[in-house]
Order: C-alpha cells, then structure tokens, then sequence
C-alpha cells in the first residue's frame, strides 16, 4: 500500500534517482534537502520540495504533520572521505548528530520506519571479499565510522520505541538517468567515472590513485551498481521495513572491475583515447571492495538490472549533457 514518504537529501545523487523511481512506481514524496550538495533542478518541480536541515526538529516536525509522513528514507550526509579525516568532528556532528536530531523528531511524530544510506566504508579495509554483511566492520575513516554508528544507533531506536530499519551497504555508486536529466554531479568529485568523464572534456590525463595493489593490474577493484539498481532496492527496503524488517544489507553486484577496465571501458564506448597518470594511492583505500548480495537477493528479491559496466558507462556518458550548473 501506499504512504506518504519524507526523502532526506532527494536533490543529490542517490536520491534524486530514487525519488523519480519512487514517483514512478505510485508513491507519494516530500524531499528534504539542504542543498549543500544537492541540485534544486535534480528534484521534479512537482514533487514536494522543502528547503531545510535534518536537523531543525520544529521544521522536520511540522513537515511530518502537514504531509502526513508515514516513512523516512534517509541519504542527507557528508560523504567525502579525505575531508572526514582532516575534520572527524565536523562529520561526527553532520552526520551522527544531525541524524540523531531527524530520529528524535520521528520518534516524537510516531515515525517508526526508515532506510538508510550506509556504506562498504563501514567494513574498513577486508580481511576476504566478496564482503558478508557480518563481516567484521572496522572502518579506516571518520566517514564509515559515523555510518557505522548510525547503524548501531538505529538498532537501539528498534529496542527501545520500535524502530524498523534497513541499513543499505552501498558499494559504489555509478551511471547516470539520461532519460530524466540525471547525473553525478559532486564538487568536489572523488568518484572513478565522473571523474574520468572530467578528464575526457578537458583533455587531461585521468589520475590513476595506486597501480601497485595486490591485484589482476595493480589498480584498486570496486563492485559498481548502477544508480537504478540502488534506486530500486531502496523501494524494496522500504517495503520490507514496512513489514516490521530491520537489518543491514549490502546493495553490490558481487563483480568486480579495476580502475583501468574502467577507463578501458569509457574509452571502448568513446571511441577515444584517455591518458591517465599513476599517483601514489590514497590513504585508506582498500585494495578491493566487492560485495556478497546474496542477503539482499534472497531476502528482499533484488535484481540488478542496469549494473554491467557497459550500461554504467554508458548511461553516465549520456546523462552528461544534460547537467545543470
Ligand atoms: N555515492 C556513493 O557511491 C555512495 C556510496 C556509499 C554510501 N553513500 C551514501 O549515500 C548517500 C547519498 O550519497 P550521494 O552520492 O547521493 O550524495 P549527495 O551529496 O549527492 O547527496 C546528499 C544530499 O543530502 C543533502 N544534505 C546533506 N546534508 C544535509 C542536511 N543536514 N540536511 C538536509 N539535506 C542535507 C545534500 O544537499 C545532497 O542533496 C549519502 O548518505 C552517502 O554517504 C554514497
């Protein structure tokens, strides 16, 4: 059945791609979006869009009220990793802190289901990949610790008031929706596509972070999933949290690609050649990250349509003319 959604943070990446498939499938929404990252334009003007701070408990309250907001899915965060080391508390706070805020207001309002933006972050660097979701989770950075503790704290909002929350695991985030005008568009972009899409505009070579890890050609390897297919296990999760489910899910393919099968690709799909320049990896980058889906297969029926690497390319090649400033 239908409800009333509240999309925290549906004017970014994810969520703006969740938010066209939640539309499309007959659900109502209302986006709470900050716009610290976000896009005013990436949000179809027909959809609910309120300006603000998870935060604000008044506001969130009174958009709860007004829109009879029956469930929350969760993305507003600050999700760059290098930052979140050089200023852990600034991410203990935005994240951690403005989360905890959004709970108490749910809380008060008997809001009792929401989805949440996790990550593989939160497993650190991996003892064996593919990644189990019972994996130990160690994360290397204040970014994957503070989803980490989200994560926990979401446990004990179920123990204590009843809370029924999915934890997403995203692996890495890919492609674009050049159908709807949709694609990734970070200030600064530390994503692999994007920023080799960068490079092909502007004629630079591609940097390449490390081509001396234990793998096939020495380039760090990462499980890709295609923004739809993150979209739609988001409107399974939802489902499955409105049936009283609460856990934590890895969303990944279970495949794996290099940086260069990567640059390879875009290059195959171009037609053009890309330079690229090795430099010395990044700190806290594990060598591979690949998902075990199995739990979210079996468990809540999701089937990645769009996340070969061809599609992922593809799509987020096409999706590019359209962006916005
Ligand atoms: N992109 C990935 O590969 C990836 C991987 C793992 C996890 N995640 C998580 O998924 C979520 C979405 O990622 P994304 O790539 O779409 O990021 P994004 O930066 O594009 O989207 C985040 C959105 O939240 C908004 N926002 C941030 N803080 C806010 C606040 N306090 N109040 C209201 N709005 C706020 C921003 O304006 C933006 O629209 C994040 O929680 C991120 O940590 C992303």
């Amino acid at each position: 059945m239908s409800s009333l959604i509240l999309v925290t943070g549906g004017a970014g990446y994810i969520g703006s791609v969740t938010v066209a498939e939640l539309v499309a499938a007959g659900e109502s929404v209302v986006v709470l979006d900050d716009l610290s990252t976000g896009h005013r334009s990436s949000v179809p003007s027909d959809v609910p869009f309120v300006h603000g701070d998870i935060a604000e408990e008044a506001l969130v309250g009174a958009v709860i009220r007004e829109y009879g907001v029956e469930a929350v899915i969760h993305f507003a965060a600050k999700s760059l990793v290098a930052e979140s080391a050089s200023d852990p508390l600034l991410y203990v706070q935005a994240n951690l802190g403005k989360t905890a805020s959004l709970l108490q207001s749910l809380k008060a309002a008997g809001v009792r289901t929401i989805v949440f933006s996790s990550t593989a972050a939160v497993y650190g660097e991996p003892d064996s990949v593919p990644i189990r979701e019972d994996h130990p989770r160690r994360p290397v950075n204040p970014y994957g610790l503070t989803k980490l503790w989200i994560e926990e704290t979401l446990g004990w909002c179920e123990r204590s008031w009843g809370l029924a929350w999915i934890a997403l695991r995203y692996f890495n985030a890919a492609g674009g929706v050049p159908e709807r005008q949709l694609a990734e568009r970070h200030h600064p972009e530390t994503h692999l596509i994007p920023r080799l899409l960068n490079a092909l505009e502007t004629h630079e070579p591609a940097e390449v972070f490390g081509r001396d890890y234990p793998t096939r050609d020495g380039t760090a390897i990462r499980d890709y999933v295609h923004v739809r297919d993150l979209a739609s296990a988001h409107l399974l999760a939802l489902e499955a949290a409105k049936g009283g489910r609460s856990g934590a899910y890895n969303v990944g393919t279970g495949e794996g690609y290099s940086v260069l099968e990567v640059l390879s690709a875009l290059e195959q799909e171009t037609g053009m050649r890309l330079e690229h320049r090795v430099l010395p990896r990044r700190a806290g980058d594990p060598a591979v990250l690949v998902a075990d889906g199995a739990k979210i297969r079996r468990d809540l029926g999701w089937q990645p349509q769009y996340s070969d690497l061809r599609s992922i390319v593809r799509t987020a090649l096409d999706a590019l003319p359209f962006a916005q400033p």
